[in-house]
Order: C-alpha cells, then structure tokens, then sequence
C-alpha cells in the first residue's frame, strides 16, 4: 500500500467525523427560510479546504454563494476542475424518515441523512482525496479547482453565470464529478451520458374564487376537471408522449449501445421489489434500462388545487396547478420542447378556463467522449480503489453544468460515480454506503496520480 492509500486508510473514521458535522447543516437551496444555512455549508466548507491545504473562497452569487477552493503548484501539469454541490432536496415528508433527517445516523454500515449522497458524501471524498496527498506528500501531482456550487437542485442557474465571467481564468484540462451511482454494490461505473431536463408549471382558473357547488356546480367550467381531461391528454396508454414533435430531435440509441445495454445484469423482478411496484411500465419497444438512461419522458410532478383537508368540502375550486418536467435526452432542445409542450397545452384547453404556464430551468443531455485519456485515466483509479473494472454507463438524471463545462469552458467531464440507486436520493431515508465513501475517498486519491500522467 502506498504511503497515500495507508493515510487515507488510517483516517476513516476522521472522513465520517466531517461528514457527519456537513450533514447536520440543513442547507436547502429550495427553502428561503434555510438562506442561513447555506451560508453556514459554505463557510464550514471553505474552512475545512483551508484546513486541507488549499486557498478557498466564498463567491457571493445573486442566489446562493459557490465555494472554490485550489492547489495550483504542479507547473506543466494539467489542471482538473472538480465539480459539486452543497445544497440538498427538501427533506419532505418528514414522518417516512427513520431518523430524522438532518441528524445524520449511522445503520448497517451506512449513513442516514439528507445530503449523504447526494451530494455531499460524493463532494467531499475529492477534498479528503487532495488532502491525503498535501498531508503526505506536500504537494499534489496535478493542479486542482474545486468549484462547489449551493443551487443544483434548484437549476445552476447563477453558476453559468459564474463560469461565463471566469472562464478565462478557470482553465482546466477537465472536470472530475462524482454526483452519480455506481451500476450496482460491487459494479463501479463511469457514466458517459446523462438526461436533460426541462420544467414548468401550468395553471388553469375558473371563478375568481372558490364556489358552492351546489349554488353553482354545472354552471361554470371546473379547473380540476380541465385539468385532469388536458393532463390525461399528454400520453397514450403505453406511456408514449402525445405533444407534437416530441421525440422529432431524439438521437437514437446505436445497436452496439443497446446491445452493451442488455449485456449489463438487470432484474426485472428485483427492481420491481425495490421500488415497490408490481411491473414496470413505460414507452413500448425499448427496455427498461433504455428508456430509463436514453428516452425522453414527460413527468408530472405534483398537482394542487380544490380541497384536500379532511373531510368533505363541496366546492367548484377556482383554479388547479400542475408541475411537469420532461427529461431529455441527445439532440433534444430544452426551450424548443417546453414550447411544443405549451402550445399543445394551449391547443387542448378545455372550454371556460384561462391558462397560465410558467417555464422553469432547463439543460441539455449530456454525452461524454469514452475515449479519453481522462476516461482511460480514470478507469485506472477506479479499478486500483474498488478492485474492480468500473463498466461504462448512461444514467437518467441530470447534472445541468455537465453541458455548461463543454459549451461555455470546452471540457469534458468525468462522471465518477460513488453512490447506489438504491441511495434514497430526493427520498426518505437517504442514505451512502460508509464502504463507497472510503473507496470514493480511495480512487480519488489515485486519481490525481494516474491523470497526472496525461
Ligand atoms: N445527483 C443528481 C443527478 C443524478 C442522480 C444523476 C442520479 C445521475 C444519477 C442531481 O443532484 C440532481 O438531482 N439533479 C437534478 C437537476 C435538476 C433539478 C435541474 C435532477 O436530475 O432532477
Ligand atoms: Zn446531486
């Protein structure tokens, strides 16, 4: 073992101490009531890579601040950005929590806490990655930019921004996140693809306000009922979406894509068990793993509106919400697919109701290139801390800078994923498995060696 691997080994329970103190600070990008706690995550931040060995700032934004932080001292040897976020999904609801959610537990070998793995267990195995090297070595074998963002969950929206004014002065060679999962326990993987996402909100209103439904029911359109008929609109019955030109931009998957697809193991069954459903359902004539990393969706994401306290209220509600995000996939346009989506919504509201839609963040999918030497570096890292060969997948969620660090700094990104899906990420019940966070902690130490030979 390598006097790096030793020290990394040697503080374990160090690394789970810190994460531990992270966990604790409720910082929930969504939630206005939490703007202190961001700025509590981002100082405990800035302190903890000071303490590393590394400059560290706090960068005010228009919304949240971004932490950066470097080690600029390996002259002629490439930089890396690395890339994460500090903030975290609200922890609703509360009651299907075991522990509560920002008292961070550890059960079976995992830790228990909003943020676990999404993203601040991931995050910060880079920062005790740097670390190990600066404690042992007093240097590092590559040059390193941390840029940890408080607004991913809520869009990115102020770090293009960010990225745009710097982009002169950021200068890296690539991008190391780790925000993703593994393939399964024991699988370690490099994602290569990720969806876009596009989201927005609809509103339909009848009456100025509530009505008797009895006074008035039958004389006026009722916006949960145009909801409902214009919702049930959006697919077919096998799940396939109705809006015009949807899928029109669609890069389809190659035949050796789908084919090393249905080689990875997948059971049906077993994912069924884990999410709690007796099949699965989706677009006809692709398979689940195709259309859960490489097909367009349209989701709804919450519908409100009438009364839905306890009890019986009768009432002609005077207006209904829906919240609707579409995942993208390759060639796909964010604006392009949001007003597609608009004008079929328009085109189908039913008679009597007004409608008002309000558009929210978007991002492209993203497709990294798999042949890299970065990619090629990486696969070594991981191999050496998991003991194992990562295999190369697409994933279905979405990380909007991915797309940013290509178009606007000309990178590519490596997406090194520590985590399981079965982490309960936006869920109840978060967890990150405290072996996956070591060798996290493991390959990110070896990673700075085998980029540095690029
Ligand atoms: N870490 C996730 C993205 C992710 C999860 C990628 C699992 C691959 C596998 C990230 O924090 C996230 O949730 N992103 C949001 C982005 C959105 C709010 C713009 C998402 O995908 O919903
Ligand atoms: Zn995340």
């Amino acid at each position: 073992m390598t006097e790096i691997a030793q020290y990394v080994a040697d503080h374990a329970d160090d690394y789970v101490a810190d994460l531990t103190a992270l966990l604790k600070i409720p910082s929930i990008s969504a939630d206005s009531n939490h703007k202190g706690d961001m700025t509590k995550a981002a100082e405990w931040l800035k302190a903890r890579f000071e303490a590393a060995g590394l400059s560290s700032e706090i960068v005010p934004t228009a919304g949240h601040p971004i932490v950066t932080a470097e080690w600029c001292e390996a002259e002629g040897a490439p930089t890396v950005m690395i890339y994460g976020h500090y903030d975290v999904q609200p922890p609703d609801p509360l009651d299907l929590w075991t522990t509560p959610p920002f008292e961070p537990d550890i059960r079976d070998g995992k830790i228990y806490a909003r943020g676990a793995t999404d993203d601040k267990g991931q995050m910060i195995t880079h920062l005790f990655g740097v670390e190990a090297w600066l404690k042992t070595e007093g240097k590092l074998p590559v040059n390193v930019k941390f840029i940890i963002e408080g607004e991913e969950e809520v869009g990115s929206d102020n770090l293009d921004k960010y990225l745009e004014e710097h982009k002169e002065t950021i200068n890296c060679d690539v991008a190391v996140v780790s925000d993703t999962s593994q393939y399964a326990p024991g699988m370690p993987a490099i994602t290569y693809g990720l969806r876009g996402i596009t989201a927005c909100e609809v509103t339909l209103r009848g009456p100025s306000k509530d009505l008797h439904s009895g006074m008035f029911g039958g004389t006026v359109a009722n916006p949960l009922t145009g909801m409902s008929q214009l919702l049930s609109r959006l697919h077919d019955l096998e799940g396939r979406v109705q809006v015009p030109g949807f899928y029109e931009d669609v890069l389809e998957l190659s035949p050796e894509e789908r084919e090393e697809f249905a080689s990875l193991p997948f059971n049906e069954q077993e994912f069924c068990e884990e999410l709690g459903v007796e099949s699965t359902f989706g677009e006809a004539g692709f398979t689940t793993i195709e259309r859960r990393w490489a097909r367009p969706t349209c989701e709804l994401n919450g519908i409100f509106g009438g009364y839905s306290g306890e009890g019986p209220k009768t009432i002609v509600p005077s207006f209904c919400t829906a919240k609707i995000s579409c995942r993208l996939v390759p060639n796909q346009n964010a604006e392009k697919i949001l007003s597609q989506l608009e004008v079929f919504l328009r085109e189908n509201l039913p008679a009597g109701l007004m409608m008002e839609f309000k558009t929210y963040h978007g991002c492209p999918a993203a497709l990294v290139d798999r042949n890299s030497p970065y990619l090629a570096a990486a696969r070594q890292a991981i191999s050496t801390a998991f003991g194992t060969e990562p295999v190369l997948i697409r994933e279905g969620g979405s990380i909007p800078v991915v797309g940013a660090f290509r178009e606007i700094l000309g990178i590519d990104t490596l997406l090194l994923g520590w985590g399981q899906d079965t982490d309960n990420l936006h869920s109840p019940d978060e967890h990150f498995d405290l072996g996956d966070f070591q060798r996290g902690i493991a390959a990110s130490a070896e990673l700075w060696k085998t980029l540095s030979g690029i």
